[in-house]
């Protein structure tokens, strides 16, 4: 790890306190002149550090700086099983957890990256994750008794973990594309994307991993090229503490739904949220792009979906467009 990582990692978890430069030169075993150095390179990066004569460096409380500890205080008592891990920079925080559920770590292993760079979407895409803007995480789950086609349940349950969580923050609706984005004014502000290993002895699921990708905040370069028309942003400007809510929030939400096992509210939930009920579509179909309207989202979270010829169909995944009026 980087001296100034180390560093962004003891101010976050101790955001708004004075630390010295002599103290922390100590406590990560270099000078302090490598200390200063680093700080200016984090200020570089957009963190708000304070740096005063006699008192020494601390990360403005005013910011929205993620922390492990920031999360911890907004999480409820029956959260208390996960194991959260904040890191600053990853390829792929599904990437890294799939090795850790390989090597056999425990369901509530929580990764939480502040920049990924190679976030991974659904159908191969990428998934743009910028430092500071963003809030990328993903969850490990060993669902024993839950079988493969039943998964489509615990994106429906994330799904609704982060409109619930979203609303909650920042008081806009939220809506779902069905299978698992998040829109908040016309704009996707969130992915969701589920990968899991199957146990060949029972057919059931070795290990589910759940990740979710947030745009807290534009980025700072704006969204690239390819997605600058659909992307969005869940605030306008930074707030304090937001992205540790929005973290807590999904998770209480989530660990909440997952353990109660109340499925039924859950779907009810997504359907209200739904914003393709009722309209146009236009998905893929043995390789070629069909028009259909969505009828409905039943029980289990499928497509209903009535086809030009009057076929209708319940799709369990697929990837599908809506025109935005
Ligand atoms: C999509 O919109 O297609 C799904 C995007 C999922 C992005 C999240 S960010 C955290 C986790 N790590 C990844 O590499 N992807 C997911």
């Amino acid at each position: 790890m980087r001296t100034k990582d180390k560093l962004l990692e003891l101010l976050q978890n101790h955001s708004g306190e004075w630390y010295s430069g002599e103290e922390i030169a100590a406590s990560l075993a270099v000078s302090r002149a490598a200390i200063w150095k680093a700080a200016m390179s984090l200020r570089n990066d957009g963190y708000i550090i304070d740096a005063v004569r006699n008192r020494g460096y601390r990360l403005s409380s005013e910011a929205d700086n993620l922390s492990e500890l920031g999360i911890w205080k907004y999480l409820r008592p029956e959260c208390r099983m996960l194991d959260i891990r904040l890191l600053q920079e990853v390829g792929s925080t599904n990437v890294l957890l799939r090795e850790k559920a390989d090597a056999g770590y425990p369901e509530g292993t929580v990764l939480i990256a502040s920049t990924q760079t190679d976030g991974r979407g659904r159908l191969g895409r990428k998934f743009y994750s910028p430092a500071e803007t963003g809030l990328y995480m993903s969850l490990l789950l060993r669902p024993g008794s839950l079988l493969p086609e039943q998964a489509v349940r615990l994106t429906t349950i994330a799904a609704v973990a982060v409109c619930e969580a979203v609303e909650a923050a920042s008081g806009k609706q939220a809506e779902i594309k069905w299978v698992n984005d998040i829109f908040v004014d016309r704009k996707k502000v969130c992915g969701i994307l589920t990968e899991g290993s199957i146990s060949m002895e029972s057919g059931g699921f070795d290990y589910v991993i759940l990740g979710i990708g947030i745009n807290v905040y534009q980025p700072q370069d704006g969204f690239p090229a390819e997605i600058v028309s659909t992307a969005g942003a869940v605030f306008d400007r930074v707030q304090k503490d937001q992205k540790n809510i929005l973290a807590a929030g999904i998770l209480n939400r989530f660990i909440g739904y997952y353990l109660s096992g109340n499925y039924d509210r859950c779907s009810k939930e997504y359907r209200k949220r739904s914003m393709v009920i009722g309209r146009e579509i236009s998905l893929s179909l043995n390789g070629k792009q069909v028009k259909a309207l969505a009828v409905d989202v039943d029980q289990q979270c499928r497509l209903v979906v009535k086809y030009e010829n009057g076929e209708t169909a319940c799709l369990t995944a697929g990837d599908i467009s809506v025109k935005m009026e």
